[in-house]
């Protein structure tokens, strides 16, 4: 039997660079957990927790939390920080009406196929279960998407590596949720830059590596030239990168 090699095309997550290059998303998601405002004793789904962060920190407030992710390492290290934490596809949730709450933070932006995702999240709330997410809004990152797709088109490569993800604008997603039976409570764009403290090289590494690895031997002359492209608008004079990001933050209940 032969095993399985990882799609190249699919976005890897390692626990260890993602701690020490993008520790800032889950730094950042106060304002989210205040709206979703959780109480002791309730169970929430936190869908796609990574590495449990922030799964922990619900687990920590008395929450009966499970977390899920599509991430083997991720779900590795969440579980050893002593959480139930669960393979899954976020576009395949396998849960029936259990939860008080799901909530999500910059993960939804992965999962393209989001009429699925909104159909497996109604399912898993009880009656009057709230939805609470936030994740890369319309512009998030439009600067680097354009960078990566000009480096792209010099070289030939797939554009759809360039920009892989799912950034609705608010009107956009709080129809699709309606469609499935949400009412929605609070919808917003927020432009949120984000300084990046190890630089912009190692966001796209972390962040885009299967767009990089199509050009082979070339893969890191195309990331040099990423980077030149984007010096103009992301470094400020005394070399510190910030990144375009923009999020979407909304709360939404089942009736
Ligand atoms: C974000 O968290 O906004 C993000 C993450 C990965 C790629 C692009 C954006």
């Amino acid at each position: 039997m032969t095993e399985a090699r990882p799609d190249p095309r699919r976005q890897q997550w390692s626990s260890g660079s993602y701690d020490t290059h993008a520790r800032f998303v889950s730094d950042l998601a106060t304002g989210v957990v205040d709206w979703l405002a959780p109480r002791a004793g309730e169970r929430i789904l936190d869908l796609g927790c990574g590495d449990g962060v922030i799964t922990a920190e619900l687990r920590d407030r008395g929450v009966d939390v499970v977390g899920v992710d599509a991430s083997e390492d991720f779900i590795a290290a969440a579980r050893a920080r002593g959480l139930d934490a669960r393979l899954m596809d976020g576009e395949d949730l396998r849960f029936g009406p259990e939860f008080d709450a799901v909530f999500s933070n910059a993960a939804l932006h992965w999962m393209t196929q989001a009429d699925a995702v909104v159909r497996g999240i109604a399912r898993a709330l009880k009656p009057g279960g709230r939805f609470v997410a936030e994740f890369g809004g319309h512009g998030n990152v439009a600067a680097i998407v354009t960078a990566m797709r000009a480096v792209c088109q010099r070289r030939g490569g797939d554009l759809a590596l360039a920009d892989p993800w799912y950034f609705p604008a608010p009107q956009v997603y709080q129809a699709l949720l309606e469609r499935h039976g949400f009412r929605v409570e609070r919808i917003a764009l927020i432009p949120r830059p984000v300084v990046l403290k190890t630089g912009i090289e190692s966001w796209l590494a972390v962040f885009r590596q299967p767009f990089f690895a199509q050009f082979g031997a070339a893969a890191d002359a195309a990331l040099a030239e990423t980077v030149e492209l984007l010096r103009p608008a992301l470094c400020d004079a005394d070399g510190n990168w910030t990144a375009d990001y923009v999020r979407l933050r909304v709360a939404a209940v089942k009736p």
